[in-house]
């Protein structure tokens, strides 16, 4: 029997025993569905009490326009080497560590409209006893996201059909600003080279998510 997704609100709550903070790491290639079921997760497991599930997106690490020209990346944008990778596991250790003081850890946002990342746009609460954290490379055992693994309590990966993955990229691309070629463009030349390489992390998951427990987007 495949998984449903109050299944997965069960297992999400026993990752957090006692007092303990918990990390869960959700990956999978762009559009797979990773944010939705992130905030699906973070609300229902909140409820209307105190908050006490954070979502931390991977996506506050891509680097600043600023930065991928100097670089000469930015035709790259969302390529693995585009996102500051050492930080976002730095941070991820600082959430694991950093959970018996009063302070507030910061997490960077990344602001859609823009395509910029934002400092300081997430606060994690010292209160805050599972983060869920999100992105495409989570599993990737390259460089600095090497880090990032050991980091994480489990990985759960995002499994969509292709099309349907690849169709409702296409349509986000264009609620963002891009004409409909320019959006199946930057689809077919970026995106999918970054799908194929989150594809080839898949068996490192500890649960593969299939589409019938993906829950449709908040509205
Ligand atoms: N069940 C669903 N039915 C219809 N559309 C959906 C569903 N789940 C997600 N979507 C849409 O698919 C697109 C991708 O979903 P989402 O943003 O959650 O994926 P993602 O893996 O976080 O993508 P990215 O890697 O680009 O951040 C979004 O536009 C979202 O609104
Ligand atoms: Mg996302």
């Amino acid at each position: 029997m495949s998984l449903t997704f109050d299944d997965l609100l069960l297992r999400a709550r026993a990752l957090v025993p006692g007092g303990r903070r918990a990390l869960l790491g959700i990956a999978g290639s762009p559009g797979a569905g990773k944010t939705t079921l992130a905030e699906h997760l973070v609300r229902e497991l909140n409820g209307s009490g105190e908050p006490w599930v954070a979502h931390v997106p991977m996506d506050g690490f891509h680097l600043a326009d600023v930065e991928l020209d100097r670089l000469g990346r930015r035709d790259r944008k969302g390529a693995p080497d585009t996102f500051d990778a050492a930080g976002y596991a730095a941070l991820l250790r600082r959430l694991r560590e950093e959970t018996d003081g009063e302070e507030i850890v910061y997490a960077p946002g990344f602001e859609r409209v823009l395509e910029q990342p934002l400092a300081g746009a997430i606060a994690v609460p010292p209160t805050a006893r599972l983060v869920v954290t999100e992105g495409n490379y989570l599993l990737l055992e390259t460089g600095a996201w090497a880090r990032v693994r050991p980091q994480l309590d489990e990985v759960w990966f995002c499994a969509m059909d292709e099309e349907e993955r690849v169709n409702r990229l296409v349509s986000r691309h264009e609620r963002f600003g891009k004409s409909h070629a320019e959006a199946v463009a930057w689809v077919m030349r970026t995106d999918q080279r970054n799908a194929d390489l989150v594809a080839t992390t898949r068996e490192r998951a500890d649960l593969v998510v299939r589409q019938s427990a993906l829950p449709a987007p908040l509205g």
